[in-house]
């Protein structure tokens, strides 16, 4: 059998995906990116060969992606974050049109052919206040644990409106309608519903068409799966690999490679 691999260095965290020659997922494994970004990726990697029971040496290639892709030494090769989340969801969902990618920095909106090809994107640029970092303040401020977050925004009934569209001054703003006497769920209602919206702004601009799939950490946070479904008024397909979605499409990128290497009556079907 033959393995090969993505890991996907995000702003935030990093990704290690294997795959084996049927395209099936052996291993995965996820690591916090902090500063030392080679380091991080050296860990996911050497995790998921752990998870896998596998050695170094059967894992025929290994793709990099995101934005420290250039910080994976022992990688083979480097593909865009873009590519890979818009393989990685046709491959998990087929019938994939569109990518939302949320992640710790940066939102992106994918326009995928039936094939995978990317036919157009949209970033949101420098300001991260649609994505996973505004979350994460959000959190601190409210001292929750952001695994809880989409599940305490949920409670929310009445969403106070946030008017902040910046990650620094969101923490304030989120004190600010507590000191007012709003109840925790309905600001946080609030904060989810206006990344849902900016979100939705951007993948207009690329067209809403289905289906969707919504990939990238911030996938976990079942109100943001809510809100967001609401803003684009279609549905969202959400896998538990949402996460590693990039670093998939990497690792199919790399297989790739592996059967390139071969000839072609080796290629299984
Ligand atoms: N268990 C969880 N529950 C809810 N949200 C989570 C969870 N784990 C991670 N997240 C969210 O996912 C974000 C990180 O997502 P991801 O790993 O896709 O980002 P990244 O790839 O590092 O960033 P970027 O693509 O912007 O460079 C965090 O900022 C956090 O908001
Ligand atoms: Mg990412």
């Amino acid at each position: 059998m033959a393995y090969a691999a993505g890991v996907d260095v995000g702003s935030t965290q990093t990704k290690a995906v294997i795959v084996d020659e049927h395209r099936r997922i052996v291993a995965r494994a996820l690591t916090m990116t902090g500063a030392h970004v080679t380091r991080a990726a050296e860990q996911a990697f050497a995790e998921a060969l752990r998870a896998g029971n596998l050695e170094e040496e059967e894992v025929e290639y290994v793709v990099g992606t995101g934005y420290g892709r250039y910080k994976v030494t022992f990688g083979n090769t480097q593909v865009t974050e873009i590519s890979c989340h818009g393989r990685g969801a046709v491959q998990m969902f087929p019938r994939t049109r569109t990518v939302v990618d949320m992640g710790g920095q940066d939102t992106k909106a994918i326009r995928v052919a039936p094939t995978g090809e990317i036919q157009d994107f949209c970033m949101n640029d420098k300001c991260a206040a649609g994505t996973g970092r505004f979350l994460g303040a959000a959190a601190r401020a409210l001292d929750i644990p952001l695994d809880a977050l989409g599940a305490t925004a949920l409670r929310g009934e009445k969403a106070v409106k946030i008017s902040t569209t910046c990650t620094v001054f969101a923490e304030s703003e989120v004190l600010g309608w507590l000191g007012r006497g709003k109840k925790v769920e309905d600001v946080l209602l609030g904060v989810h519903e206006s990344i849902a919206g900016r979100s939705a702004g951007l993948v207009r601009r690329v067209g809403i068409e289905e289906e969707v799939t919504f990939t990238g950490g911030v996938a976990l946070n079942v109100a943001m799966i809510a809100t967001l479904t609401r803003a684009l008024g279609v549905a969202v397909n959400v896998s538990e690999d949402s996460h590693y979605m990039g670093a998939l499409g990497a690792a199919l990128f790399a297989l790739d490679h592996v059967f390139a290497a071969r000839t072609p009556a080796r290629q299984p079907a």
